[in-house]
């Protein structure tokens, strides 16, 4: 008996035949500072493969599981140095279980990763992309980030063009099509297409891109090798039209001699031809939705079901000063103020990970965080009930398992390139839960129809917020939850990459 292909399965060999007629036989070069394998070292000093963690590695995963490529990425422990040893060079292929890739680890010394990552990209890009540079955010660009990017951002992002270049020297006869992902490697493909003139190469971005005005903060020499380092690429991409606007007129603003076609979103520059695109990051909806079902899922909603109040309002994010939480809870400890006949009805239950701690500015968030928890409990506590409950968990499924629960989903980001939350709370939701989502979130552009809009400063207007989607009809709660389904379930993770695999195509001359 003939069965039919799984729509799954009918969309990842469509994907198998884009690139396959995309590639024309080139080698598939992914570039990120966190790769798909991680090594972990047990007590004994067994090596233990995992998946790496990281937004980057779950937007590529629908092509790690089809497609054999090689990723080059950071060895981000001691486990990863250790493994990148013992490979004498070589790169790794995949222990970890439906991973098709190669890994091959770039390795720099300790000092000269910590002021790549603790001091040029984390905070000062980071904030400096987030429109965080402000009171008491804006750093000093003084003589350490100076060092920071010579003697950091630098030989990092030259290490990984060496590893894009032995990788490409290993792989095959012919020039590479290399993806470089995010704010950590601006500088690898101007490096690349120095010694690789026919590399095809494209850099997408997954975090704002601001406008020229908030880059002038930042010193003319390192603004300009970074705006002219992503013209090197054939394609650059962006969450959204917003980036992609701020970047051609950063272009021109930064780049002598580029002509910018803000119509035609292109920029020629010594006679090679840029395209910039929006891709916003979609989510794989099927999987979301399975890892929902699952029975570990389904445990965890047992044991957080007994937690929520009659009305529950949840968040899930890195705990991270650009997620604006100490203003959500600002803003709910506002609404309970007002609304005293909600006060023992409304559970806020907050699921955060810590992220980035060796930064003092995340370490001081923490505390901020706390101090707006214990203050809410403190006012409005009661002995049967307390208004808010943080867990501070790296653990993805029960964070899954709380968006089935939610009533509310709290995203209020100062600024976020896309927010994936906000596209996998709606699709596992049971209870036609309410989004409030920032206007600066990159999930804005596609969700703004159905869910309530904020600014996210504004702390009335995210009360008032919050209390609407409390007290919203059971009509319009539906109505709104299956308008966002509609439009999360649009696009998925394998429309994002085939789309960008689409628009590089014209640039592999076969
Ligand atoms: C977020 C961003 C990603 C970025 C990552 C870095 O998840 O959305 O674009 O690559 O942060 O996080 P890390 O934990 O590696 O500093």
């Amino acid at each position: 008996m003939m069965t039919t292909p799984s729509l799954a399965s009918q969309r990842s060999s469509r994907l198998l035949e884009l690139l396959s007629a995309v590639l024309h036989q080139r080698r598939l070069i992914v570039v990120s500072n966190r790769g798909p394998l991680e090594y972990h070292m047990g007590p004994d000093g067994r090596m233990e493969p995992r998946r790496g963690s990281g937004a980057v590695v779950t937007a590529l995963s629908p092509l790690v599981r089809a497609y054999p490529f090689s990723w080059v990425a950071s060895a981000m422990g001691e486990g990863d140095r250790k493994a990148a040893e013992d490979a004498a060079g070589q790169h790794i292929a995949s222990p970890v279980p439906g991973q098709q890739v190669v890994v091959r680890f770039v390795v720099t010394p300790r000092r000269v990763y910590h002021k790549f990552y603790n001091i040029f990209c984390n905070p000062l890009l980071w904030f400096l992309q987030h429109y965080m540079w402000s009171a008491p955010y804006t750093p000093n660009v003084d003589a350490t980030v100076y060092d920071a990017w010579e003697g950091g951002y630098v030989p990092v992002n030259r290490a990984f063009a060496d590893g894009v270049l032995a990788e490409a020297r290993d792989m095959g006869q012919q020039a590479p099509v290399v993806i470089v992902h995010d704010y950590h490697l601006y500088l690898v493909p101007a490096m690349v297409r120095q010694e690789v003139p026919e590399a095809v190469i494209l850099h997408y971005v997954h975090i704002p891109w601001p406008s020229a005005r908030m880059w002038q903060l930042l010193p003319t020499t390192l603004r300009a090798a970074i705006f002219q380092g992503l013209c090197a690429c054939d394609v650059v991409g962006f969450q959204s039209q917003w980036d992609v606007f701020n970047f051609l007129d950063g272009v021109r603003a930064f780049v002598p001699g580029a002509q910018v076609d803000f119509n035609g979103r292109a920029i020629e520059l010594q006679g090679r031809r840029t395209v910039v695109r929006a891709y916003p990051l979609a989510i794989d909806v099927a999987e979301v939705r399975r890892i929902a079902e699952s029975p570990r899922a389904q445990e965890y909603t047992k044991k957080l079901a007994p937690l929520c109040a009659e009305k529950t309002i949840v968040r899930v994010d890195r705990a991270e000063p650009n997620k604006n939480i100490v203003r959500g809870f600002k803003a709910y400890h506002l609404m309970l103020e007002r609304r005293p006949e909600l006060r023992g009805k409304v559970k806020f239950l907050a699921f955060l990970v810590e992220s980035r701690t060796h930064i003092k500015q995340y370490e001081r968030y923490l505390e901020e965080i706390n101090e707006a928890v214990r203050a809410l409990n403190q006012a409005f506590g009661s002995e049967g009930w307390q208004p808010v409950q943080v867990f501070y968990e790296n653990n993805y499924t029960q964070a899954v398992a709380a968006m089935r629960l939610y009533d509310v989903l709290l995203i209020n980001p100062v600024s976020d390139g896309m927010n994936l939350v906000a596209k996998e709370g709606p699709v596992v939701n049971k209870r036609n839960g309410v989004l409030v989502l920032s206007e600066t979130a990159g999930a804005y552009d596609q969700l703004r129809d159905a869910a309530l809009c904020t600014s996210p400063a504004d702390l009335e207007g995210t009360a008032e917020a919050l209390y609407r989607a409390l007290t919203m009809s059971e009509d319009e709660r539906a109505a709104r939850a299956s308008r966002l389904v509609e439009a999360i379930e649009r696009e998925d993770s394998l429309d994002w990459l085939h789309r960008q695999l689409q628009d590089l195509g014209p640039f592999v001359k076969v």
